[in-house]
């Protein structure tokens, strides 16, 4: 089978498409033809060598986490899946193994049937960016319409699942985008937009109750300003020191500064799938095709675009 595989950290030349034997599945574990993957940022992060202390250093390593497909076969433990469903899932140690393949095995606990409604492409787009938002949203407590909140970089994947869950919860969200996010902001729920080209946020005087930064610029000391007393400052791109250091620093400071790191999981993917059965937006803004992984990773990795990016293995065309 066909596979996309590097042998050094780098930038997108170093993805090349290789032969490899279609894996072997164990009894707990489903062997998926790939439909579609999407692309997480933190897929380049790892292929650049960033996150080296998880992924060590050992070649080749392959790439992508998030992807849709039709199960092929299924392994002898496993129950309430068969043969051409079509699922939706994440490879289980996206630090050393990657979706973007013809097959992939993973365990079952890994995958979830594909709403009706939403296309494989959209599909492959919710797992990592989609649980990370219910966690994040699990993470603010409890939000009425009188909770203030900030998202910064609200136009990716990530706030584009997060603006619509807060929406629903009846949230009065400020989201900041480049340009051409502000509408999609709106129509995800957003009751204000700041374009971050045109103003800064921290020079606007409004004080909210959560700030949460998906843009990783951001940092504390910035989101501490747009803090009302007793707010909190959600991170999902933390550095390692501040995951070990903010739990001691938020005993003697009112703003908190929370680290978040999430995976898919059966309850967040579960909220996930209520919300796409309640009408929840899933937008792919661009498909490039499987022989184009370099250029839709260098297209990801420029930013300014919108929603989710997916690379369709069905399809020779952009
Ligand atoms: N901790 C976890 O478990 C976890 C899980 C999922 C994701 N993440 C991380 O969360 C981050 C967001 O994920 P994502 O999938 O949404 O990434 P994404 O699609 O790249 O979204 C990031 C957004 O930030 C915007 N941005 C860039 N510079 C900005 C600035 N100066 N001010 C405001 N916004 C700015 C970008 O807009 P433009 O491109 O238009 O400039 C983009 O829309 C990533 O770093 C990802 O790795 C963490």
């Amino acid at each position: 089978m066909k596979t996309i595989a590097y042998k050094a950290f780098g930038n997108t030349s170093v993805l090349q498409t290789t032969e490899e034997s279609i894996p072997s599945i164990q009894p707990d574990q489903v062997l998926i033809k790939v439909s579609a993957v999407s692309i997480n940022p933190l897929d380049w992060k790892i292929r650049k060598g960033e996150m080296k202390l998880m992924s060590g250093s050992r070649f080749p390593k392959h790439t992508g986490t998030d992807f849709s497909g039709i199960i092929e076969e299924t392994g002898s433990s496993v129950s309430g899946f068969k043969k051409g469903d079509e699922v939706f899932g994440v490879v289980k140690n996206n630090m050393k193994e990657g979706a973007l393949a013809e097959y992939v095995a993973v365990p079952a606990s890994l995958i979830w049937k594909k709403p009706a409604q939403i296309t494989l492409n959209q599909a492959a787009a919710i797992p990592t960016a989609g649980a990370a938002a219910v966690t994040a949203l699990g993470k603010m407590g409890n939000i009425d319409s009188s909770t203030r909140v900030l998202v910064n970089g609200a136009a990716g994947g990530f706030g584009m699942f997060l603006l619509q869950l807060l929406k629903a919860k009846g949230a009065n969200v400020t989201a900041v985008t480049s340009t051409a996010g502000t509408e999609y902001a709106q129509e995800w729920g957003a009751d204000a937009v700041i374009d971050y080209r045109n103003e800064n946020p921290l020079t606007l005087g409004a004080r909210y109750d959560i700030v949460i930064d998906l843009s990783g610029k951001l940092g504390y000391q910035n989101a501490k300003q747009l803090l009302n007393a007793r707010g909190i400052y959600l991170d999902p791109v933390p550095r390692p020191i501040d995951i070990i250091t903010t739990p001691i620093k938020n005993l003697f400071r009112s703003r908190k500064h929370i680290t978040l790191i999430t995976a898919p999981s059966q309850e967040n993917i579960g909220t996930l799938l209520q919300a796409v059965e309640n009408g929840l937006q899933i937008h792919v803004s661009k498909v490039f095709s499987f022989s184009q992984t370099q250029a839709a990773y260098a297209y990801a990795e420029k930013g300014g675009y919108i929603g989710k990016i997916a690379i369709d293995l069905t399809t020779q065309k952009a």
